[in-house]
């Protein structure tokens, strides 16, 4: 085997005229399951535009799917609500979308598909941790999270007793602001603010109060003083 004629790769060959060992695709062949052939399926673009449409049923099992992929690859940036408020986003990294913004909630379903395969701005892609049928759930997913955090008392059946968020914090003993609007942290801080991102967010990293932790992805906005050096106190503030 190791005298036999073969070809080593990324090296030469002069068998074939263009020199090269590495043969391309045979014209007009497709390999064995990339034929693609449900453009949607797989774009989220009918004649380059996106649509507001599903390319399969969703069923509960692909809403949980949706679910249980967007909280593992999502989240981070994105929070488990949507809101662009992650933990990633509070230690400095740039404001992720809100899905509730009026802007995100007129897009078409498979804008946030599009998102997920191609990247958006400061957004990588996840086309290689989700495949397309992922893809398709966790945007079907955010159509539910977006309903979830614009619904109304009129949303509930009808004879079903709604009790009020603040109460059940009062009951359990929780602080008030766990019924509240949940806003950016004011530890939050943020590479470039944009603006973009819910209410609380700094202007300007100097508007941030000088005694609070600044972002390790920042150092040149932590006042040499405030750094944390003791054990305790970086634990205390995680
Ligand atoms: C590493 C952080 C990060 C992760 C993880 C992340 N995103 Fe984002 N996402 C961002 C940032 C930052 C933006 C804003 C991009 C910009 O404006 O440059 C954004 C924007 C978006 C937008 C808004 C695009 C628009 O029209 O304005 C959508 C939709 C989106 N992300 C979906 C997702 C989905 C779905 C996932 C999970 C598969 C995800 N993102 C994971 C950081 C992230």
């Amino acid at each position: 085997m190791h005298d036999q004629p073969k070809f080593i790769p990324q090296r030469g060959t002069d068998f074939f005229a263009d020199g090269r060992s590495a043969r391309p695709q045979v014209e007009h062949t497709v390999a064995r399951g990339q034929l693609h052939e449900d453009e949607y399926f797989y774009t989220g673009l009918v004649d380059g535009k996106e649509q507001d449409a599903m390319p399969f049923p969703v069923t509960m099992t692909v809403l949980e799917r949706g679910q249980e992929r967007f909280n593992v690859y999502c989240t981070p940036c994105h929070s488990r609500v949507g809101n662009g408020a992650g933990m990633i986003v509070q230690r400095g990294y740039k404001p992720a979308g809100n899905f509730h913004d009026p802007k995100r909630l007129a897009e078409p379903l498979s804008h946030y598909f599009y998102v997920m395969s191609n990247g958006y701005g400061a957004m990588p892609d996840y086309s290689a941790q989700l495949p397309p049928a992922d893809r398709w759930a966790v945007a079907a997913y955010i159509r539910a999270l977006q309903l979830s955090q614009n619904a109304t008392t009129a949303d509930v059946p009808q004879g079903t007793q709604v009790e009020p968020l603040s109460s059940i914090a009062e009951q359990e003993g929780l602080p008030a602001a766990y019924a509240g609007a949940w806003a950016m942290p004011e530890t939050a801080v943020s590479a470039k603010p944009t603006g973009r991102v819910a209410a609380g967010a700094p202007e300007e990293d100097q508007a941030a109060p000088a005694s609070k932790n600044h972002s390790p992805m920042n150092p040149e906005t932590s006042p040499a003083g405030t750094k944390n050096t003791s054990p305790a106190a970086a634990g205390s503030t995680h």
